[in-house]
């Protein structure tokens, strides 16, 4: 595998989660608290970042999930499963899912769907990145940061087998893993 190769660099991923914040705050004037629940572990960063450049009321929660994409599990249905759940209610609270990457969409669908369910004020999406040309299942992002070509990225808190996810810039590597 070859080293990292920048995609990315900080300071571009740095002002376009300015832009992200702006429209956040925009859109939720007036609210009481914004719920993120940033999805672990991928969002970590991208998370804490969005949320410290917000002026709104928020509230921080984190959610885990496991599915096909956890190469330990290579589970082949594509199945995603619940592995931690919020430490609080969401009924009547407004939410926005802050995810890392959307691939398959799997993953962001199963939780809209999941959190929908707990009846909140609202739920929205916010993903740092998207690969569109992976994209199965017909997901909503209302924030997103960049698209991206079919390429495994690593940094700014994703990873690959658990390396890079601390880079401080998005990066790809390659061979791209299966
Ligand atoms: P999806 O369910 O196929 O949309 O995949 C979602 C999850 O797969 C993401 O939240 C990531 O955890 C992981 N993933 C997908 N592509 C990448 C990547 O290029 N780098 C790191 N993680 C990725
Ligand atoms: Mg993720």
């Amino acid at each position: 595998m070859t080293a990292p190769e920048p995609l990315i660099a900080a300071d571009v991923i740095s002002a376009r989660v300015d832009e992200l914040a702006a429209r956040i705050d925009e859109d939720y004037a007036g609210v009481d608290e914004v719920v993120l629940i940033g999805v672990l572990k991928g969002s970590f960063i991208f998370l804490s970042d969005l949320a410290r450049r917000l002026s709104i009321p928020r509230r921080i929660e984190f959610i885990a999930v496991s599915s096909y994409g956890d190469r330990e599990s290579q589970d082949p249905t594509g199945a995603v499963r619940l592995i931690m759940d919020v430490r609080h209610d969401i009924v009547d609270a407004h939410v926005i899912v802050v995810e890392d990457i959307v691939d398959t969409g799997h993953t962001l669908d199963y939780l809209m769907r999941t959190l929908e369910a707990r009846r909140p004020a609202s739920l929205k999406a916010c993903s740092l990145l998207q690969k569109p040309d992976r994209l199965e299942v017909d997901v909503s992002i209302d924030y997103l940061g960049f698209t991206i070509p079919n390429v495994w990225v690593v940094g700014y808190g994703l990873d690959w087998a658990e390396r890079d996810r601390t880079l401080p810039y998005i990066a790809t590597i390659s061979p791209a893993p299966a």
